[in-house]
């Protein structure tokens, strides 16, 4: 086999309560590649969109990804991607992640999988990290496992996958630009011990009412004093989005990982296309373009056809 596709999907990391360990996948968007195998020992990419990424691998983060996959596999050949990217760069719903992940899965496919799916996020982590200046793996997880991850540790890398219950997001993009460097460079240092204590019995809550299945819990943990409080200034008409949606009847939600989407969990689709409607009418008073996905979360990670 010397070619495969792969369809990478959009995650939401943080979900409120859970900075920089929480993560799920959604159903849709998700970005399109095809990898092959090439004889020279190096990474060409094609770009087939219209985003304008870089073509040279160590400014691309699925190149620099396939570089750090040909190291640790100690190859003697190279790989080519024709990347064709719908999920759009800068939303906030894992556009890097998803191109990092779904290039080194695409890789393990041709060489005899030879790398676990645990592997395969460390890896990864090469071009988040030069998409973000850090080297975390929320939206990796998900991105690769499917579902919802925990990310307990990044050194060493260890990820829980978390059951969950049948669920749907809803999430609005306002095409403004946040760059998550920045969104992470206004966080604080210090956190109160109040909040911290507020944070994590929240994520914990979290965590058991997704694998209980408990609806009423998952709507009581979906709260951030931390980060949230600080970043919705980046987000205008965040608070009136946030409210609409609720009145709406979905279960909660906040920022998609560093901004500027907002995301929506929902018990049943019904609610989450109403949800869509009611987010969307908030923006629809402004002059900024915005675009919305429903989906389900998604159960599998990136997938691959061959
Ligand atoms: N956890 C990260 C953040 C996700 O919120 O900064 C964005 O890459």
């Amino acid at each position: 086999m010397d070619e495969v596709s792969v369809l990478a999907p959009a995650t939401v990391a943080n979900v409120v309560c859970g900075f920089d360990c929480l993560g799920f996948a959604l159903g849709e968007p998700f970005d399109e590649m095809i990898v092959r195998r090439i004889d020279e020992p190096v990474v060409r990419i094609v770009n087939v969109d219209d985003f304008g990424l870089p073509t040279e691998p160590e400014r691309n983060v699925a190149g620099v990804a396939l570089q750090a996959f040909i190291e640790a596999a100690r190859l003697d050949h190279g790989f080519e991607i024709v990347s064709n990217k719908q999920i759009m760069p800068g939303s906030g719903i894992g556009s890097s992640a998803a191109s990092a992940c779904g290039a080194v899965v695409a890789a393990n496919a041709l060489t005899g999988e030879r790398f676990t799916k645990l592997e395969l996020v460390e890896i990864a982590m090469a071009g988040e990290a030069l998409a973000s200046g850090s080297r975390h793996a929320d939206n990796l997880a998900p991105c690769i496992y499917g579902g919802f991850t925990l990310v307990r540790s990044t050194e060493p890398l260890d990820i829980v996958e978390i059951d969950f219950p049948p669920l749907f997001a809803t999430v609005i993009h306002p095409q403004i630009e946040i760059k998550t460097s920045e969104a992470r460079a206004m966080l604080p240092k210090d956190v109160p011990l109040k909040s911290a204590i507020r944070n994590w019995s929240n994520l914990g809550s979290l965590v058991a009412a997704l694998a209980k299945g408990d609806y009423d819990l998952i709507a009581r943990s979906l709260e951030d004093t931390i980060v949230e409080p600080v970043r919705k200034s980046l987000i205008p008409k965040f608070d009136e989005v946030k409210s609409a949606a609720l009145f709406a009847g979905a279960l909660g939600g906040g920022i998609s990982g560093s901004g500027p989407s907002i995301f929506m969990l929902s018990d049943n689709e019904a609610t989450s296309q109403t949800v869509a409607t009611e987010m969307a009418r908030v923006f629809e008073g402004t002059n900024m373009n915005f675009n919305v996905h429903v989906s389900k979360i998604a159960d599998s990670g990136v997938r691959v056809h061959q």
